[in-house]
């Protein structure tokens, strides 16, 4: 029996909501993790949002203060490409734009040993399509977390057609390492969660835009209703606006749905900067404490 080498370090691309979180459990989990942002005031920031976090958890009694410290001996942040293509995987959680992230991969592809596996943390964008710019199809796989990223239990394993068993293996041992509980889903746009959880909460939105209901009160209707623990439109705040809508347009395109389809009013709050929790404003202002609701004009 043949058995597959367990993944001994991680190299990570893009270090904001999600990347920064996906180096923090790989460094927690005792490998060496190599985080790549684009410049150094990006890393800074990413490495201060991993303190910060590692903080938190010790605060809470969730990691003793000598694992946090072995956590932070393991973790480079830098803006080297290099050394975070060295690493045995390479995930990459930069924006959600097809273009951004194949040209990430031709151009790690030349650093890369060829055994490096190459993971994408891509919420909406077919897996497939980043095969060829990889150079190395075998080893291409969807590797989807959910966010923050320390405290959620679940990922996605996506293979594709071309991706071997041995790269799943690895992927799905990677995955209980790192203290997740893996799902194997097909490489179709929006795997399970998103398929599901993206019209629901693109909803919420029609919702507001026709005054169904108040943005507190939709989101203390699905609290309280259904037991969900935050609403739809906070939910929204949470994952960037930003990238909701980047992740509603792709799920559109592919899927020709109009239950995918971006509704105006997140557009718009997109073009004023209204981003979520990132940007401080998004349907509510977290500047206020506790939030308050956004005056959206409708
Ligand atoms: P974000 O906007 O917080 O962070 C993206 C980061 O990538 C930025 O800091 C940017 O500077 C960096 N970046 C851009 N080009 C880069 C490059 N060439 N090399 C290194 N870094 C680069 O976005 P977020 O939310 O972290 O999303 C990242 C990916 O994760 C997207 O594909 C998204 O769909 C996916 N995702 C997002 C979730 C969420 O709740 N926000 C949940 C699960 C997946």
């Amino acid at each position: 029996m043949t058995t597959t080498p367990a993944i001994g370090s991680v190299g990570v691309l893009g270090g904001g909501l999600m990347g920064s979180g996906i180096a923090e459990v790989a460094a927690r989990a005792g490998l060496p993790t190599y985080l790549r942002e684009v410049s150094s005031e990006l890393a800074a920031r990413a490495r201060q949002s991993i303190e910060r976090s590692l903080a938190k958890a010790v605060e809470r009694g969730k990691l003793a203060a000598d694992a946090r410290d072995a956590a932070l001996g393991l973790l480079t942040v830098g803006t080297d490409l290099g050394p975070a293509a060295a690493k045995e995987i390479l995930i990459e959680a930069v924006v959600e734009d097809l273009a951004v992230k194949n040209a990430l991969w031709s151009e790690a592809s030349a650093l890369a040993p060829p055994t490096t596996i190459f993971a994408s943390n891509t919420s909406s964008l077919t897996i497939a399509a980043m095969a060829v710019a990889s150079g190395r199809p075998d080893r291409v796989i969807g590797l989807h977390f959910f966010n923050p990223v320390p405290v959620m239990g679940l990922v996605e394993v996506v293979p594709t057609v071309g991706t071997s068993t041995a790269t799943v293996d690895a992927v799905l041992a990677l995955a209980g390492r790192l203290g997740k509980e893996a799902v194997l889903a097909k490489d179709a746009s929006g795997f399970i969660v998103n398929r599901l959880l993206v019209p629901y909460m693109l909803d919420a939105v029609r919702m507001v835009e026709q005054g169904v209901g108040t943005t507190a009160d939709i989101d203390t209707a699905m609290r309280l209703g259904t037991g969900h623990p935050m609403g739809p439109l906070t939910l929204l705040d949470f994952v960037g606006i930003d990238t909701a809508v980047r992740i509603a347009e792709i799920m559109f395109t592919e899927y020709r749905e109009t239950r995918f389809a971006p509704p105006p009013l997140l557009r718009r709050m997109v073009l004023v900067g209204w981003y979520g929790r990132k940007s401080t404003r998004g349907f509510y202002d977290y500047a206020q404490d506790p939030p308050v609701p956004t005056d959206l004009g409708v």
